[in-house]
């Protein structure tokens, strides 16, 4: 599996996440969201480079001229709901890829350390041979991801599996590299922390960004 971390780089990627994360820039949701989805258009972009294209004649007022275009059938699938405005972001990128929609919840019994996560609600169209393009914004554990790529498996093999996070942990990282091991995956994140708490919240990551981008729920 390849790992793509642009932690590293300095640009208008990195002044998102901060936007991101600062507790006074974040209250506003709009912007919340805005900011999601261009992480997500630009780590989107960064994904059509590894695309396979083709050669079509493209007629313009004055002449023709040859363009490549995405030879790829491409699917993005997001996780309910957090995932919803990289999956926006991800539409814009790819006019013409087909959707799954997903959810994948925390289920809680009794200590607010201790979950399962439940994989509930599924829309696919078949994935056989398709590039599918996992889009979560926080991989805090990679329990999620992976519970999702095991619910999707009856839909057919993906020709390639792309994850897009907005902020990996380093547990999840390593997690996810070991389960998509044999597959063929890139793992596309915007930012790395080290940290988790004892609810498995990434720190000192963003928050809830389901509860940021939509608001909390009860
Ligand atoms: N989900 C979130 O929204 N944030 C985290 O830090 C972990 C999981």
């Amino acid at each position: 599996m390849k790992i793509h971390d642009y932690s590293a780089e300095s640009s208008t990627l990195s002044e998102y996440i901060s936007r991101l994360r600062d507790i006074n820039t974040q209250k506003d949701r709009h912007h919340f969201r805005r900011n999601i989805e261009r992480v997500g258009r630009i780590l989107g972009y960064e994904i059509s480079k590894t695309l396979n294209y083709k050669k079509i004649d493209v007629t313009t007022p004055l002449g023709v001229k040859k363009c490549s275009v995405i030879d790829d059938e491409v699917v993005v699938c997001s996780i309910l709901r957090a995932g919803l405005p990289l999956h926006n972001a991800l539409l814009d990128v790819y006019d013409n890829a087909e959707n799954t929609f997903i959810s994948a919840y925390r289920r809680h019994d009794g200590s607010e350390e201790e979950f399962t996560i439940e994989v509930e609600y599924l829309a696919s169209p078949s994935l056989e041979g398709k590039v599918l393009i996992l889009a979560d914004p926080m991989l805090a554990t990679g329990s999620s991801i992976i519970a999702v790529s095991k619910a999707l498996k009856k839909l057919g093999t993906p020709s390639h599996i792309h994850i897009m996070s907005v902020i990996g942990s380093t547990q999840a990282i390593e997690t996810v590299k070991e389960y998509f091991s044999t597959i063929a995956c890139d793992l596309w994140v915007a930012t790395v922390d080290d940290a988790l708490n004892p609810a498995k919240y990434i720190v000192p990551g963003l928050g809830d960004a389901g509860d940021l981008a939509f608001g909390e729920k009860l």
